[in-house]
């Protein structure tokens, strides 16, 4: 038996990895700028993170939910109150695509509608049952009978008021910051008259901070940059440095009934224990302040290579343009320099997703050696 073969790879095994570095079977130290898909938040085996996962698995590493889990009560009473969301309350579950499937289908039992408006170039996970919400059309996407997604393109805030005048759309879904699709973001004009067309039409506003939130932006959810709130917010990634976790924050507007949301996996004791240690370190560390300096650090520094045509994004969450196609770069990169980027939908642009623990020295080594693979 092999691996169903779904994707591409690089000929690089990790065994090992500390803070920004990854070391290979045969001993090469990487310098991580991706963090896998943006997952590694406060940098891969972190001290902390390890030994809470360890104390916990050594006492209980799973129940179902159907017993008292202190350490979900624990996340579901910080969370709200780091994100500035304190009167909202946490469904946990195991991913991205369960957090937006759960947020989708919450809004749905919510208002009684079931049409979505996503936005072009999105990608908010990839689930069969429900909705695979893209218009990237390498991904099938396939929609239960009653859900259908409205693509409407970015900060085109009259063709969302058209579609939502029509009286049956039940939510709209917006990365703040694209991840996948290439750092594009709605402007703030666009996000305040998306909240307030939402809030009077009784539309759910669900926004995925998948990517974009935890920290990555400089702010703990990149939609705090633009001064709105949501009624629903997803998370994953970042939440657990890793340990797969995913979750959503639901404004009190929503109430909830037993058998309304559920998950076999979701909430367990190890994955709250990740998720506890992350917002130990978040907050131990100041990793928000950290995210803020190495990002103008970065953006001072990088601004300066010609060959770079804009950078986009914002915090640690950042993208570089060039006028040619980067899959070279990148491969580059990786072997001959030892540096992991990423891609996206966009070809020409260069995805720099570092753990928010990231140093000016690590800058400075991504700095010097993607200067050398321009020259
Ligand atoms: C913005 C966004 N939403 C949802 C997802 C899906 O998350 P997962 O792969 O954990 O299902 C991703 C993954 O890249 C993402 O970037």
């Amino acid at each position: 038996m092999s691996l169903f073969n779904v994707y591409p790879l690089y000929n690089i095994a990790p065994e090992k990895a500390s803070g920004a570095t990854v070391w290979d079977e045969n001993g090469n130290a990487y310098l991580d700028f991706y963090g896998g898909h943006g997952v590694i938040s406060i940098g891969h085996s972190h001290p902390i993170y390890v030994k809470h996962i360890t104390e916990q698995v050594n006492k209980i590493g799973f129940y179902s939910n159907s017993i008292i889990n202190p350490l979900q009560e624990k996340l579901a009473n910080l969370l709200p109150k780091i994100s500035e969301y304190p009167d909202y309350t946490l469904f946990l579950c195991n991913s991205g695509a369960e957090a937006n499937e759960n947020a989708l289908k919450l809004a749905s039992f919510h208002n009684g509608k079931s049409k979505v408006i996503a936005f072009k170039n999105s990608f908010h996970g990839r689930t069969s049952a429900a909705v695979a919400v893209t218009d990237n059309p390498k991904i099938v996407a396939p929609l239960n009978a009653q859900q259908k997604v409205i693509f409407c393109d970015l900060n085109d805030i009259n063709a969302v008021k058209k579609e939502i005048a029509k009286g049956d759309i039940s939510s709209v879904i917006i990365e703040t910051i694209q991840g996948v699709g290439g750092l594009d973001e709605g402007n703030t004009e666009f996000f305040k008259e998306l909240e307030k067309v939402c809030k009077e039409s009784g539309v759910v506003l669900i926004l995925d901070e998948i990517q974009c939130g935890y920290g990555r932006s400089g702010k703990f959810f990149a939609h705090q940059h633009h001064g709105i709130k949501a009624d629903i917010i997803s998370l994953a990634k970042g939440m657990g440095n890793g340990f797969p976790i995913g979750g959503i924050l639901i404004s009190p507007e929503f109430k909830p009934s037993y058998g309304l949301l559920g998950t076999t996996f979701g909430g367990n004791h190890l994955a709250c224990a990740a998720a506890l240690a992350v917002l130990e370190v978040f907050k131990n560390e100041n990793i928000l302040d950290n995210v803020k300096r190495q990002s103008s650090y970065f953006m001072k520094k990088f601004k300066s290579l010609p060959q770079i045509k804009k950078i986009k994004g914002r915090g640690l969450m950042l993208g570089l343009e060039f006028d040619f196609e980067v899959a070279e770069l990148r491969k580059k990169l990786i072997y001959e320099k030892k540096i992991f980027t990423g891609n996206s939908n966009n070809k020409n642009l260069l995805r720099v997703l570092p753990p928010l623990s990231i140093t000016q020295n690590e800058i400075d080594i991504l700095f010097e050696n993607l200067k050398s693979c321009l020259e």
